[in-house]
């Protein structure tokens, strides 16, 4: 099967053969092509150029169409990459928001057993079509935003059965769907309140009970913890990603969030794909991302949500940091999983520059899940999975247009999927 897109006013996110991620001053060089061409055959991208070089191209002639595509006044990218969310859940959290505009910060709403221990709660009597059926609606909804591949978070089971039932969903979502899903275990998102009085007990479950168990269906790729002021802390954190490791899933956590926790030093010195969150971010902390492989990934929208100082994101990039930009569509504190409306947002408060964000929330978030190597740009070969926008959207217009959806056609794997 080959599809030929033509007449593309915008070919953007273009990389001659990227692997790995972009950072400091090359996070902000985008290649685009205007009036481009692009090509595509089975599941892969075949070749792009020129709509003007494309009838003296090797394909002209000697390729049949099967299917061709006038984007005449259309932008065309690869589709973002979603590398943190949470969007198995049973149920909305709006009264929470509603307190938090009555005063109460989200760290007293947890405290006083809300916030992840209240969806906890409803998660133990969730059944799993229930929880596969919302969770299907959501990644629909954002593969409409142009999502095309998203890693989902256990976290608000907490006990052994609840969590290896949010990880059982997680896994038919991975296999009933076409965009690419990773699944992370967070057992250690909150301290079940039967264990208050005996934290190391829960700690040792996670790591001699749920993490075999995980291990052994292969129901995660990954093991994240919130390591974070009023959570989890520095040596809990350690103790369960060395376990998690042993067994083959890699960490890749929540960090200093609502603190200057040790949790970027964790997971560095664990080797963490990413660090997610990092609004409380200082010179140590960037000096030892500097010295990494570890992408730091950056949730705008939960520091809007949660009116959270913002993540220093312009000093990490000056510093020559990579950075991932992701939703972290959650009940409590992000419930959207909008990636357009994250990129106005780190151009917004992040002071980030449209390519920038472009290139944290594509390529960089494809690396953030093992995946550069096969999605996150327009390059020869890779997955061919892009979005055709609206007539008359540019590379800035996304983000500055904020709230509007500049998707119309999303594409994975050389098929249409949403329009
Ligand atoms: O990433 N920070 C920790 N966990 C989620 C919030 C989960 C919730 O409030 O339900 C987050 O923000
Ligand atoms: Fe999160």
């Amino acid at each position: 099967m080959t599809l030929l897109i033509k007449n593309i006013a915008i070919l953007c996110g273009i990389q001659e053969n990227t692997n790995g991620y972009l950072a400091g001053n090359e996070l902000g060089k985008i290649n685009e092509i205007e009036n481009a061409w692009l090509l595509v055959e089975n599941d892969k991208i075949l070749d792009y150029g020129k709509i003007s070089e494309y009838e003296n191209s090797q394909h002209f002639g000697s390729i049949s169409i099967d299917k061709e595509i006038d984007a005449t006044d259309k932008f065309v990218g690869p589709t973002w990459c979603d590398s943190h969310t949470h969007l198995i859940f049973p149920a909305w959290r709006e009264s929470e928001f509603v307190d938090r505009i009555n005063g109460l910060s989200y760290e007293e709403i947890a405290k006083r057993g809300g916030g992840i221990l209240n969806t906890a709660k409803k998660m133990q009597d969730a059944s799993e079509e229930d929880l596969f059926a919302h969770a299907q609606e959501r990644i629909d909804e954002i593969i409409a935003f142009g999502t095309g591949a998203v890693e989902i978070k256990s976290g608000y089971g907490l006990s052994t059965e609840s969590e290896l039932k949010m990880l059982r969903v997680a896994k038919k979502l991975k296999q009933q769907n076409d965009i690419q899903i990773k699944t992370t275990f967070l057992g250690a998102h909150a301290l079940p309140a039967k264990y208050k009085e005996n934290r190391k007990e829960y700690i040792d479950l996670i790591v001699n009970d749920m993490l075999p168990k995980i291990a052994e269906e292969e129901l995660a790729d990954y093991c994240d913890v919130f390591c974070d002021r009023g959570f989890f802390t520095e040596a809990e954190t350690d103790t369960i990603l060395e376990a998690g490791n042993k067994l083959g899933l890699k960490p890749k956590i929540h960090a200093n969030e609502l603190g200057f926790t040790g949790g970027i030093q964790s997971g560095v010195r664990n080797n963490a794909v990413s660090v997610d969150h990092l609004e409380c971010v200082g010179d140590e902390e960037i000096e030892l991302l500097a010295n990494s492989k570890t992408m730091p990934t950056l949730l705008p929208s939960t520091a809007f949500f949660l009116h959270l100082h913002y993540p220093p994101a312009r000093k990490m990039i000056d510093n020559g940091l990579p950075i991932a930009l992701a939703t972290d569509y959650n009940p409590g504190s992000s419930p959207s999983g909008n990636m357009p409306f994250i990129l106005a947002l780190a151009c917004i408060h992040l002071k980030m520059t449209p390519a920038e964000a472009f290139n944290a929330a594509t390529i960089n978030g494809a690396y953030a899940m093992e995946l550069d190597s096969t999605l996150g740009s327009i390059t020869k070969n890779k997955k061919a999975n892009f979005f055709i926008s609206n007539k008359g959207v540019n590379l800035s217009q996304i983000p500055y247009n904020f709230g509007r959806n500049p998707v119309e056609q999303v594409f994975i794997n050389g098929k249409l999927i949403h329009q």
